[in-house]
């Protein structure tokens, strides 16, 4: 079973809208999937109300998050998202310390990249992979990525922090598709806003691949040859 969590300190950065819509693209994939709301402001849980069919699967970590992890294990899921929130509080924490991998979500822009640092910190302390994902970053023009993007990855070039080389562009997709009860997988696979989050889909299950197999080679650097470059090292 593998353990995404989204995490970071700052407000607002994309933590329950990519855990949403993220979860949602691996369920359509095939997986079995549950998402973990451990953000008492419940927009995880406000989402999942609206879904007709209530999958994923939906928990809240009231009786513990390692309790929360163990029954999901038994039930045979292949994916837990776990969305948190925007404070270092234990149960965040304890989000990161159970991860596979740590999703960092940062807007482009001075405030939000200075508070990935937080994040990235804990990551490090507990020695588990992670990597930022640029969100709701201006939508390219002819492929080019805007500058502010752009000084955004030198920016965690420059302090090794990894980040994933695509983006997650501004786009109304992603929020009507979850205020729908839906997500850009379901509702748009070929629209714009589907395709991003399928290419950021398929760079964690490749970085997880990673992960995973380095995990079983002795010897072998976890950080190493995963596709978003998962770092632990400092
Ligand atoms: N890529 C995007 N395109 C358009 N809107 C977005 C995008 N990402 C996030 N938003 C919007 O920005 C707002 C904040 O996003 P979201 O709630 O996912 O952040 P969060 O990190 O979970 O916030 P909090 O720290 O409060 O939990 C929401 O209104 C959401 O719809
Ligand atoms: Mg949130």
């Amino acid at each position: 079973m593998n353990v995404i969590t989204l995490a970071s300190r700052k407000g607002g950065a994309g933590k329950s809208t990519l855990t949403a819509q993220l979860a949602a693209q691996a369920q359509a994939a095939g997986k079995r999937v549950t998402v973990i709301d451990a953000d008492p402001q419940g927009s995880l849980s406000l989402w999942h109300s609206l879904r007709k069919d209530g999958l994923p699967k939906l928990v809240t970590p009231e009786r513990g998050l390692d309790r929360a992890l163990a029954f999901a294990m038994i039930e045979g899921t292949d994916y837990v998202f776990i969305d948190t929130a925007p404070t270092m509080w234990v149960v965040v924490q304890e989000a990161i310390r159970a991860a596979t991998m740590v999703l960092i979500p940062a807007r482009p822009g001075f405030f939000d990249l200075a508070a990935v640092r937080e994040t990235v910190k804990v990551a490090r302390e507990r020695d588990r992979p992670y990597a930022v994902v640029i969100n709701a970053a201006p939508v390219k023009r002819d492929d080019k990525e805007a500058n502010l993007v752009a000084h955004s990855r030198a920016y965690f070039e420059g302090l090794q922090i990894p980040v994933w080389s695509g983006q997650i562009s501004q786009r109304a997709g992603f929020q009507s598709t979850l205020a729908a009860g839906a997500s850009a997988a379901e509702i748009g696979p070929a629209t714009a806003a589907g395709m991003e989050i399928a290419r950021l889909w398929s760079a964690v299950e490749r970085s997880i691949e990673a992960i995973n197999n380095a995990r079983f080679e002795p010897g072998g650097a976890a950080n190493e040859g995963g596709v978003m470059g998962a770092g632990r090292a400092a």
